[in-house]
């Protein structure tokens, strides 16, 4: 067995791909820990932010010094970074191997025959309309006493036709394709029986337009209750939201099915509707807090965490504070909040008005302030209360320990009679509540 050494950084999205190619490549190779080790190493980026590139490029630059002293390793960048850069990536890193896009890496085995035929770099980076995201089927763990994992992700659909004027997405994604039904399905069902899994996470760019392209596939609120009719699975998550897609169907399938997580990922990125008309988000304050309203009085206990992006072109101070005062409105569990940055292809790096980097750090330090608070008393109003938790193992922290997520998806960390009690939902009694995390004590099991 040849070794593999994966290195991902950026979304859940990346991961799941990820976890793709250990499928594709399961027959060869078995995955390693440790680079110095590995017959392959793929990079795995997102481009979606800034940063994650720059590691891409310092993490192959790490590698120069390995392959010098083994030439016969191979080493391949995947993921959107790949995607964007393309057969650049042999100029600037004449060690690489191979560069496969966000549709390319389902060729990893055949890219592969081809490096090792031809011995030159491959490239596989053309992005298809009309692309058909391939089944790939999980291990099977069934004869293994344990479960093998507690949460899994599948993705439902790839790509994405929103072009927000900030976002990368639909260039190195590539049009929104939605998977068929049925395979989703038996991708949910396998990772069940084969894997023990509990919780399914399904991923998307913007899971509510799910099928909508489609002739003949069920909508997204559908879906979900195709998913209901799993045996053993306990609990279904979803993200990424698009408000504007957000119907009111999907949202009574949430509140009214006890296996749908209470928890909603829903981006407002800007609180001033001339920014988000800039942004090209298709909604107006107004009517994401309709929304808001709406959900919450169909299912008063969902949660609702969002996306904050500070400083695009053309926000004025009070755009910003705007901004702030929709946090203070909507009064979100968590927010993931990012500074403006430019990104290749979208329509806003043309913008002119761009803001300066000081004060996009000081409008980001503000969401924190405000942001912290509002979780803090959200977090607070959780102590004393029992709480169903979907136990996922040993605290990293505290080994004693034992940890796992509410419906409405915070971390608890709690004291248990025993171990072993991965993958049951249990009651937990909330004693305290931090910053990022709660804690608690086990009061009984529910499910196992
Ligand atoms: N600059 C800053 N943040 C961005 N995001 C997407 N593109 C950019 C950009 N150019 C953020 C958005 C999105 C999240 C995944 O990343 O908030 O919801
Ligand atoms: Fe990007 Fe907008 Fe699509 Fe989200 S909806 S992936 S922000 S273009």
């Amino acid at each position: 067995m040849k070794k593999l050494y994966i290195k991902t950084f950026g979304c859940q999205m990346n991961e799941n791909d990820a976890e793709r190619v250990y499928l594709l490549l399961k027959d060869n190779f078995k995955p390693v820990d440790n680079p110095e080790e590995a017959d392959l190493i793929l990079i795995n980026t997102c481009s979606v932010r800034e940063k994650p590139e720059h590691k891409l490029y310092s993490e192959i630059g790490r590698y120069k010094e390995l392959k010098l002293r083994r030439p016969e390793i191979i080493i391949g960048a995947m993921g959107c970074v790949a995607q964007q850069e393309g057969e650049r990536l042999f100029e600037r890193f004449p060690y690489l191997d191979l560069v496969l896009g966000t549709q390319g890496f389902y060729r990893i085995r055949e890219a592969l025959e081809e490096l090792i035929k031809t011995g030159k770099p491959v490239a596989y980076t053309e992005l298809k309309e009309d692309f058909k995201i391939p089944l790939v089927l999980p291990e099977d763990n069934s004869k293994k006493m344990k479960p093998k994992r507690v949460k899994a992700y599948i993705s439902i659909m790839q790509g994405c036709d929103n072009f927000c004027t900030y976002c990368i997405v639909p260039y190195v994604r590539g049009r929104e394709i939605s998977r068929p039904p049925e395979e989703i399905l038996k991708e949910a069902e396998e990772l069940v029986k084969k894997e023990g899994v509990k919780e399914i996470t399904l991923l998307g760019q913007n899971v509510n337009s799910y099928g909508l392209k489609e002739s003949g596939y069920p909508d997204f609120a559908d879906l979900l209750v195709m998913l209901f009719q799993i045996e053993g699975l306990f609990r279904i998550r979803f993200t990424t939201s698009h408000p504007k897609d957000l119907s009111e169907k999907l949202m009574r399938v949430i509140a009214e099915n006890p296996k749908v997580c209470k928890h909603i990922h829903l981006p407002l990125q800007a609180g001033s509707n001339k920014i988000l008309k800039r942004m090209n988000r298709k909604y107006t304050k107004e009517e994401y807090l309709e929304k808001v309203e709406k959900l919450r009085s169909l299912c008063p206990e969902i949660a609702i965490t969002s996306d904050i992006i500070v400083g695009f072109p053309g926000e004025s101070e009070e755009d910003f504070l705007e901004t702030l005062d929709m946090l203070e409105k909507v009064r979100f569990h968590e927010v993931f909040s990012f500074k403006y940055s430019d990104r290749p292809f979208t329509s806003a790096r043309k913008f002119e008005d761009k803001v300066s980097e000081e004060i996009k750090e000081a409008r980001l330090k503000k969401v924190h302030e405000v942001q912290a608070r509002i979780t803090e008393e959200i977090y607070g109003s959780y102590v004393g209360k029992e709480v169903e938790v979907l136990v996922e193992g040993k605290s990293e922290r505290d080994p004693q320990k034992l940890t796992g997520r509410t419906t409405t998806n915070v971390v608890v960390n709690f004291t248990a009679p025993r171990t072993g009690l991965e993958g049951a939902l249990v009651k937990v009694l909330i004693t305290e509540a931090g910053k990022h995390s709660l804690k608690g004590e086990y009061k009984k099991t529910l499910v196992f």
